[in-house]
């Protein structure tokens, strides 16, 4: 069996920085057209003058490749001036709200919604789309749920932003997102793949650790409706978030599942699986092309039903970093990329 997809995008990725980001962002370029860059380094890419050295970092490090970055800032509160200015940078795509605190390096994210207000009526006019990681402080297995009141609040204060509920793990975010035509959502793989008993109802499995944490069966069972079926406000976004391989082995494991390099395989073999090979387009590339006008570069990825053995390990520059799927032999693979 094979499946051809056109221009593949990845619209949540983290491609870190240094000799990390020489390591991961070639993985991320042989398979995707382009990628949506998150801007979580320490610190945050939070004015014209770090997006722009950081997306240079990156051209660097892809060496040529076929792949547009498509960059994002971390969000605070911005004049007009700098969002203005932000929109002048090629590859600009929008910026990302993290609550303070919630996840990986977002200690300088929002603390009250109400004080950023300006800033979001100024994105609004503007039409710089606003992707937020939507989760409380709660309970861990209700972070997400008890922030869709925020979600729901952004989409009726401001109809004409833009704002992707990033990563949804959850069956009543995937109801929300039908009642508000200017909410859209990014579903990673893991996340359609792995309920928390997969993470921790056996053997402690760090690699799998991310935030938001997987959820219960039927969470899982409506995000892959909502995937399998090319809804058309749901699009791919891995979450790849590597660490290095002593940050997730050790006593305070860094949350992040390290997807990118097998991505396109697991797709390929989830939507087999469930007869669906016809929607991968719409959710791997179109629904985001559409939503945001994009016009990725040309890239044509052919998908067989080959077995790959996975690395246990991908390692250089220093990194050592463990894939999903790491060791495993896959049931499917990437078998030719045309540019
Ligand atoms: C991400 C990271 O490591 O930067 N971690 C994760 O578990 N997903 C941050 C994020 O997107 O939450
Ligand atoms: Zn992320």
């Amino acid at each position: 069996m094979e499946i051809t997809l056109t221009s593949p995008l990845d619209m949540h990725l983290h491609v870190r920085d240094g000799e990390m980001l020489q390591l991961v962002a070639p993985l991320s370029a042989r398979d995707f057209a382009a990628a949506v860059i998150m801007p979580n380094l320490v610190p945050p890419v939070a004015d014209e003058q770090a997006l722009r050295a950081y997306a240079e970092r990156i051209q660097t490090a892809l060496c040529g490749a076929h792949f547009a970055p498509l960059m994002t800032l971390f969000f605070r509160n911005y004049s007009e001036a700098e969002l203005r200015a932000a929109q002048n940078i090629p590859g600009f795509f929008g910026v990302k709200l993290y609550p303070a605190g919630v996840t990986t390096n977002s200690d300088d994210g929002v603390r009250s919604l109400q004080a950023v207000e300006p800033t979001l009526r100024c994105m609004e006019i503007l039409g710089i789309p606003l992707l937020v990681h939507g989760e409380s402080h709660g309970f861990v297995m209700d972070r997400e749920a008890q922030f869709l009141p925020m979600y729901r609040h952004l989409a009726e204060q401001f109809p004409k932003l833009s704002i992707c509920m990033e990563h949804i793990t959850t069956a009543a975010a995937v109801r929300l997102l039908d009642e508000y035509e200017n909410l859209c959502a990014t579903i990673t793989l893991h996340h359609l793949e792995l309920t928390l008993d997969d993470v921790l109802g056996g053997a402690l499995k760090p690699h799998l650790f991310c935030k938001p944490v997987a959820k219960r069966a039927e969470d899982r069972e409506a995000l892959l409706q909502a995937a399998l079926s090319g809804h058309p406000r749901v699009m791919f976004g891995s979450d790849s978030a590597p660490h290095p391989i002593h940050k997730k082995e050790c006593s305070g494991c860094a949350a992040g599942v390290f997807s990118a390099p097998v991505a396109l395989p697991g797709l390929a073999r989830l939507f087999a699986e469930h007869h669906a090979t016809d929607h991968l387009q719409a959710f791997v590339s179109d629904n985001a092309c559409r939503r945001y006008g994009l016009t990725p570069p040309a890239k044509k990825v052919v998908l067989r039903d080959t077995p790959m053995q996975v690395p246990t390990h991908y390692r250089s520059f220093g990194q050592s970093v463990v894939p999903l799927y790491a060791g495993e032999e896959f049931p499917w693979s990437v078998c030719a990329v045309q540019e």
